[in-house]
């Protein structure tokens, strides 16, 4: 158990991706602390649990199904989000994921879709809310990159997903290049990049390669998978005033690998 708080109460926090793994521990743990939080993701179903789960901590959450890695879907989620409640403190932008396999059979539509996925879905979440917080000279927004940026030996020798590392890497420019952007308005941008975190969606596979010679608790040096907590409360941290003077920086939340 964590604490709960009110480390940014009042504020009105945005988690795309919401509705499974991380997106929902990310949005749950900034409600524990105090944050109103509007949730948006393909998966309903999953949503309606997430929103669930903040009314449990005696927040309120609005749900939207969106496909954030399309233009228009997007601007009505911001509109939306700007009617209910007239700002935007904290973007998290948490869609991601998608698979190729080995470079030598990678398929042109796989490639597109992940870069799509990862990095198509950061840019028109954060071009919103750059326009809104840069007028506002205040907010925060966190990217979802991964330790995948560099290359993740288990990957590499078992499944092979070179796309998501370059998406991934991209998410860590993109941090840094829009960081650079908006600091002189007072807004801060920052990525968080997991290691293996235990998920429904991750697990499984984690456990079926463990016992391979790069198993993923083995390539890790504090010797165990992620929880979602650990990214989540990263997560919190750069959302919360505590990070006031961090920005354009990638925080590795990935046991020391
Ligand atoms: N779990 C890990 O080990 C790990 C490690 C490093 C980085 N990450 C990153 O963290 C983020 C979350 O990972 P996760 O493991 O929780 O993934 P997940 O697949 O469990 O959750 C992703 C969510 O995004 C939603 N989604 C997919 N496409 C969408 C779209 N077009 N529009 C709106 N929503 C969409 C899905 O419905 C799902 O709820 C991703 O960016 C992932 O790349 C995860």
């Amino acid at each position: 158990m964590h604490s709960h708080g009110q480390r940014v109460a009042g504020k009105i926090a945005l988690v795309t991706g919401a509705a499974n793994g991380l997106g929902r521990a990310i949005a749950v743990r900034l409600a524990e602390e105090g944050a109103t939080l509007v949730l948006a993701d393909v998966d309903t179903a999953g949503l309606a649990e997430t929103e669930r789960q903040i009314e449990a901590t005696g927040q309120s959450a609005m749900a939207f199904t969106a496909d954030v890695t399309e233009e228009a879907p997007v601007k009505a989620l911001f509109a939306a989000v700007f009617k209910a409640h007239g700002r935007l403190d904290i973007l998290v932008n948490d869609v991601g994921g998608g698979t190729t396999g080995r470079i030598w059979e990678a398929k042109l539509e796989d490639w597109d879709f992940v870069l799509r996925l990862n990095l198509r879905s950061a840019f028109l979440c954060t071009r919103e809310a750059a326009a809104h917080m840069r007028e506002r000279r205040s907010g925060r927004i966190i990217n979802l990159s991964s330790g995948a940026r560099e290359g993740t030996p288990w990957t590499a020798y078992y499944i092979g997903n070179s796309a998501y590392s370059a998406a991934k890497a991209g998410i860590h420019g993109f941090t840094r290049g829009v960081a650079l952007e908006l600091a002189e308005y007072g807004v801060t941008v920052n990525a968080v990049a997991p290691g293996p975190i235990e998920t429904e969606r991750t697990g499984p596979g984690f456990r079926k390669i463990e016992t391979l010679e790069y198993g993923p608790v083995r390539a890790t040096p504090l010797r165990r998978i992620g929880v979602p907590a650990d990214v989540a409360n990263a997560v919190l941290y750069l959302a919360s005033d505590e990070a006031n003077y961090v920005t354009g920086t990638t925080l590795a939340v990935a046991g020391g690998r």
